[in-house]
């Protein structure tokens, strides 16, 4: 099929290239461990897919996408830390404070989030974005912040026990997860960008398409939370509950999370149609479609 040939080649390409980083010992091996643990790596292939959708290659995003894939790696890492949700499984593994102690998980995040900037702003060198790597590491840099990733964490951290409106969920959700997509996105864009002309409307596409597909994507995590077992998502189940977070699922129920689901896809789906690109969307129309429903 396909649609699985060219997430396979796109993936593959992404894992390849984040085996480069990162070969010493001490914190590096922390940092390689969560790194090449075997994630779905969808924010790296949406990078590439969105660039190769603007008229560009792969490879002209691929270190955007390992950037983005690094700084998702460590808002994983201190997702998991006692502090916050208290995981003990990720990507199939043990957490990394669980292998490596606190404060050596904390030190590979940190130094993931380091390494994300770096390898954005490295890019320059390998793919000659025309000045394109700084706005790239301008998006990125809001995506991980106070009003993306880490401002969403700070108010799904304040939950326990307490309940939420839909509205607020939406608001949490959008930034906790919705951001980094909407980086993801619109940074491939912008790899495209640095090489040819890009009509105007293709990162307001993305980023409308990301904002949905993001809260398809939490929505579905929720769910996959509740009905999912450990050996499916290697990561635990249940977690939500035992921090008496509300979710969507509490809000809701699983059927109407479903639903929800499918609504945010097609809207996404709407978005991306709305830009005029130079390449095909084909990939990422079936790309949401499947995340939709995914497993794990
Ligand atoms: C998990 O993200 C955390 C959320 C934002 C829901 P993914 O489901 O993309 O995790 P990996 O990268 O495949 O491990
Ligand atoms: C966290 O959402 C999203 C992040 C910013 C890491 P969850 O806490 O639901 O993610 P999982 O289920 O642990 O992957
Ligand atoms: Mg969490
Ligand atoms: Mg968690
Ligand atoms: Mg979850």
């Amino acid at each position: 099929m396909e649609f699985q040939r060219q997430l396979e080649e796109a993936r593959e390409l992404a894992e390849a290239r984040l085996r480069t980083f990162f070969s010493g010992g001490g914190l590096e091996e922390a940092m390689r461990y969560s790194l090449l643990a075997g994630g779905k790596r969808i924010r790296p292939i949406l990078t590439m897919k969105f660039c190769e959708a603007a008229g560009g290659t792969l490879e002209e995003a691929l270190d955007f996408g390992c950037g983005v894939e690094m700084l998702h790696t460590y808002s994983l890492i201190h997702d998991d830390l006692p502090c916050m949700d208290n995981d003990d499984l990720r990507r199939g593994m043990p957490t990394s404070h669980k292998k490596f102690g606190e404060c050596v998980a904390i030190l590979a995040g940190d130094a993931l989030q380091a390494a994300a900037f770096r390898t954005v702003l490295s890019a320059e060198g390998t793919w000659r974005h025309g000045g394109k790597t700084a706005l790239a590491a301008k998006i990125l840099a809001e995506a991980a912040g106070e009003t993306g990733m880490c401002g969403g964490q700070y108010w799904d951290s304040l939950g326990g026990g307490r309940s939420r409106t839909e509205e607020s969920l939406t608001e949490i959700n959008g930034k906790k997860t919705g951001a980094l997509l909407r980086a993801a996105c619109m940074m491939g864009v912008c790899a495209s960008m640095g090489r040819r002309e890009v009509d105007g409307s293709c990162m307001d596409a993305a980023r409308d398409y990301a904002a949905n597909l993001g809260l398809a994507f939490q929505i579905r995590d929720d769910i996959l939370d509740a009905v999912s077992t450990a050996e499916e998502l290697g990561k635990p189940v249940g977690s939500d509950a035992a921090n008496r977070k509300a979710t969507y699922v509490t809000l809701l129920g699983v059927e109407a999370c479903e639903a929800r689901v499918l609504d945010y896809t097609a809207r996404a789906k709407q978005a991306l149609d709305s830009g005029r690109w130079a390449g095909d969307t084909a990939f990422l129309m079936e790309l949401a479609d499947s995340l939709a429903v995914r497993r794990s």
